[in-house]
């Protein structure tokens, strides 16, 4: 008997690596706003943008699903600051509308939020721990988290830390991929020393995400690796690690970009309960760096 899953924002990042690794178990809805030349048996892709409630609504009575992991988003931080409207019409407009209608069809909802609901006065953020945002991103995440426990039946809101890895398929907006470009190139890269994060890989985000599909765990569950540390720091490790030079890695002062919209300085999350929870393994940076890599 084949399980079926729906999967929203199938042509982003994550979802890539949901897709990329679900085995032909799972009969997968994909909804995306784009088209990925990506196919598989099974696979049934919807491409439409998912402020359209009709659509939305016939594409959940025809596949039925059991679970929902709800990637779509606006999750870019500055574009959100910039472009209010569209921010909150996305990313809480239609996740409240994703969790009336799994709650209509018993359908158990996965919503992805962010480290950044915390303002980054403490670090190491527990799940029972207050958001505090400091940007609109992070304000439309916690209104999301909100509507998500207002309106699904079942559900698990993860909040996840800085995604690091390749794209599985698809382009995917990854910074791995950006910065591993320009070391190629011999340019230099910069990145702020005063953002601390606990980068986790998107492999292992994939299979923690078809786990949690599977499982019967629900609450609140944050995903991150085991190592703690500045982006700054991270770029310079994952130069090291590839072969260049840490030299061609900089700091950069994040106020002398123009038009960033404010960060936590710590946002690091605590993953001991999704270490306790789940059979997929959080890594370090290390051991991230071999998985992402190895999938290439
Ligand atoms: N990547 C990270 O470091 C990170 C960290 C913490 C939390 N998160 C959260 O994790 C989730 C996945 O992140 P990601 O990195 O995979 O982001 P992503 O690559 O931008 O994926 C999100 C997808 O949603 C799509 N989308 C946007 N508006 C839509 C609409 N109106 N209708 C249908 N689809 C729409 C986007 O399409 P377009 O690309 O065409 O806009 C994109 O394909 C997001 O909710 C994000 O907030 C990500």
């Amino acid at each position: 008997m084949k399980r079926r899953l729906m999967v929203t924002g199938a042509d982003g990042f994550v979802a890539g690596s949901i897709l990329g690794q679900a085995d032909e178990t799972w009969e997968i809805s994909a909804l995306a706003l784009n088209e990925v030349p990506y196919q598989r048996p099974g696979l049934d892709w919807q491409v439409f943008d998912m402020r359209g409630t009709e659509r939305l609504r016939s594409v959940f009575k025809d596949a039925r699903p059991e679970a929902v992991i709800h990637t779509a988003a606006m999750a870019d931080i500055d574009f959100c600051e910039e472009h209010k409207d569209i921010a909150e019409a996305v990313n809480v407009g239609v996740t409240r509308e994703v969790a009336r209608l799994c709650r209509e069809h018993g359908a158990k909802m996965i919503f992805l939020s962010t480290d950044t609901v915390f303002d980054g006065t403490k670090g190491m953020y527990a799940e029972s721990d207050c958001p505090g945002p400091l940007n609109f991103y992070a304000e439309t995440k916690v209104r999301a988290e909100q509507a998500v426990q207002e309106e699904a039946g079942a559900w698990i809101i993860t909040r996840l830390s800085l995604v690091m890895g390749l794209p599985v398929i698809g382009a995917g907006n990854s910074f791995l991929a950006k910065t591993i470009a320009a070391l190629k190139a011999g340019r230099e890269v910069g990145f702020p020393d005063e953002e601390i994060r606990t980068p986790v890989d998107v492999i292992t985000l994939g299979r923690a995400f078809l786990e949690l599909a599977a499982g019967d765990f629900t609450g609140y569950l944050h995903l991150a690796g085991c190592d703690r540390l500045n982006r700054f720091a991270m770029a310079q490790h994952i130069a090291e690690r590839l072969g260049f030079s840490r030299d061609l890695v900089h700091v950069k002062n994040p106020s002398a970009i123009p038009g960033r919209a404010p960060r936590p300085r710590d946002a690091s999350l605590d993953n001991r309960k999704a270490r306790a929870t789940l059979a997929t393994p959080m890594r370090t940076l290390d051991e991230a760096l071999d998985l992402v890599l190895a999938e290439k």
